[in-house]
């Protein structure tokens, strides 16, 4: 049957764009299925990147140890997710809330930090394997994006280490190439979406 109108769809939806952009751009799986891994959460915000992340994690079967440092500014958000219990992917969000109570849940380990990401992450000297780079845009969140700051994101790599973010501005992708990274574009998810950066320190 022929209806004369056609389906557009404005957001194929925060589950799938944190699968394609964070889970998938970084390969996350891929490399914990190889050996233990450290993440830098970069803003906790609700949970989502993490929690799908766990949720894959978790049906790959990962026995090796995933370690989440993660770091937000507003304490509601958290407050959200301990208590709402509908939140999904299920099973990612369940685990989430054990390593929010807890800290260790299985392979899995969470350091939660409520604070300012700028002086939070300038503080920090542990190397990362994969960084989620999700702040609110450089016009809303300026300092978060700044040369100082992607270089410090830099020298918070290992050697191969990848972090992805949602943004694709020329300016956003020339500080990540000034700082040393390899960069490229994920495939888009539609017209709606820039297509997400992947910079990979070689
Ligand atoms: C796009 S949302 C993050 C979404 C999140 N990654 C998720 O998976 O649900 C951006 C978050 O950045 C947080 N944020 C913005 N500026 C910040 C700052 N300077 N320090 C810490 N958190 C900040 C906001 O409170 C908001 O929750």
């Amino acid at each position: 049957m022929e209806y004369n109108e056609s389906y557009k769809t404005k957001s194929v939806g925060a589950y799938a764009e944190s699968l394609h952009k964070f889970v998938n751009g970084t390969e996350i799986i891929k490399r914990a299925e190889k050996s233990d891994i450290r993440v830098l959460d970069i803003c906790f915000g609700l949970g989502l990147n993490l929690a799908v992340t766990i949720d894959e994690a978790l049906k790959h079967n990962i026995t090796n140890k995933i370690h989440i440092v993660s770091v937000e500014k507003d304490a509601s958000l958290l407050h959200i997710v301990k208590n709402t219990h509908i939140l999904m992917p299920n099973a990612g969000y369940k685990v989430l809330r054990k390593l929010i109570n807890n800290g260790i849940y299985n392979n899995f380990s969470l350091e939660y930090y409520i604070q300012d990401a700028v002086e939070f992450i300038y503080s920090l000297d542990h190397k990362f394997d994969v960084i989620y780079f999700d702040p609110f845009s450089k016009k809303h969140n300026s300092e978060m994006w700044s040369d100082k700051m992607i270089n410090k994101l830099y020298s918070l790599l290992r050697d191969n280490g990848v972090l992805t973010t949602y943004a694709s501005s020329k300016a956003i992708k020339e500080s990540f190439l000034n700082a040393g990274f390899n960069i490229s574009s994920l495939t888009s998810l539609g017209s709606r979406y820039q297509p997400a950066t992947k910079a990979v320190k070689k």
